[in-house]
């Protein structure tokens, strides 16, 4: 490391993995630590938010000094501080806020927000320069968005979820099916499993709309669950897995194409914890092959909550100039 480097150690905490990274220059990963809570959340079937936010408490000064540890640095490299502002449980986020307003204080290092979906895009930068102008998807437990970058930085959300995200549908789907939480993995396996054999609805809305709509979907999956009971009928979950996949991705790919030929993008960029699905991204690099639009993809553990991307997208916004100060609040319901 020389003087001239951009160290920047991100903090992410706004649901149920705390996590510390350290990267190098915006795109090299030094340290990537993420302490998942799924085992605590499972018996309730969804994340606790108080008990989220007290394993946050527990977990956050090991996490930070096993990354410190990997990276083999010292607060002295430091340049800025980034850390997840929102959306997310205010709670959750409270914790990792006030470590990285601590860590600035302390230290004397520059405070620099991040929205999380910011930070779920640029775990691409990760994988791959960008190039602009550029189209993210976005799939995610709390979101479902098509976001149009024209520059580092810079956000129009040309398209979004009227109800509930996709990963939020995966979730109670597989509820519904009797599968530990989070389902989303679950349903994907399940589904490479069986056949699309039952027909299920496909959200399009309006002529020309990239919002998107998955309640009604998931009420078509329980209505088939409940008829096929009433009537003695057995079905099974494997093709009611595939049935409910096909039907998010054909409505998501599809969308996705339409938007980046109408936005005349350069890139596309698949980001958010449902960016983890196989169907996903075998459906995405199949429709983006024969273009010449260069499709990114980053690998598994980039996709789930992780402090990397949020170091990712800080490091923009420090270059940017974008500072908080020691009054910064954790946000939960944030724009973009
Ligand atoms: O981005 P993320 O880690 O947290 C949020 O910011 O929401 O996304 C978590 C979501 C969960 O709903 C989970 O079921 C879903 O991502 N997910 C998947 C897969 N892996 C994780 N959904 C479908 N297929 C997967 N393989
Ligand atoms: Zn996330």
């Amino acid at each position: 490391m020389n003087d001239k480097d951009q160290i920047i150690l991100a903090i992410e905490s706004s649901c149920d993995e705390t996590a510390v990274a350290i990267i190098k220059n915006g795109r090299e990963i030094l340290a990537n630590v993420v302490a998942s809570q799924i085992e605590s959340h499972k018996r309730f079937g969804g994340v606790v938010p108080e008990i989220a936010s007290r394993h946050h408490v527990e977990q956050i000064t090991i996490v930070l000094e096993e990354a410190m540890n990997q990276a083999a640095i010292t607060y002295g490299d430091i340049d800025a501080i980034a850390v997840t502002e929102g959306p997310g449980l205010v709670g959750a986020l409270l914790i990792g806020v006030n470590a990285a307003k601590a860590l600035a204080f302390a230290h004397n290092i520059p405070l620099v927000p991040v929205h999380h979906i910011a930070g779920h895009i640029y775990a691409n930068r990760l994988v791959k320069e960008m190039t602009f102008p550029l189209l993210a998807l976005v799939v995610s437990g709390g979101h479902t968005e098509l976001i149009y970058m024209k520059e580092h930085g810079s956000y129009e959300v040309i398209g979004e979820t009227r109800d509930d995200a996709a990963g939020e549908a995966y979730d109670k789907v597989a509820r519904q099916l009797g599968l530990p939480y989070p389902g989303g993995p679950h349903i994907d396996r399940l589904a490479h499993e069986g056949s699309p054999t039952i027909d299920l609805p496909r959200a399009w809305l309006e002529k020309d709309s990239f919002d998107f709509s998955f309640s009604g979907l998931k009420s078509a999956v329980i209505n088939t669950l409940h008829n096929a009971a009433q009537r003695g009928e057995e079905i099974k979950p494997e093709d009611l897995a595939a049935s409910f996949q096909t039907s998010v991705i054909e409505v998501v790919v599809t969308k996705a194409k339409l938007a980046a030929e109408k936005y005349n993008v350069k890139q596309v960029l698949l980001a958010g914890g449902v960016a983890a699905n196989k169907g996903l991204r075998a459906a995405l690099e199949k429709e983006f092959l024969e273009t010449d639009i260069d499709l990114v993809i980053p690998p598994l553990n980039l996709c789930t909550d992780n402090a990397a991307m949020i170091a990712a997208a800080g490091s923009i916004e420090f270059e940017k100039g974008k500072r908080a100060g020691l009054d910064l609040n954790g946000v939960p319901g944030l724009e973009l």
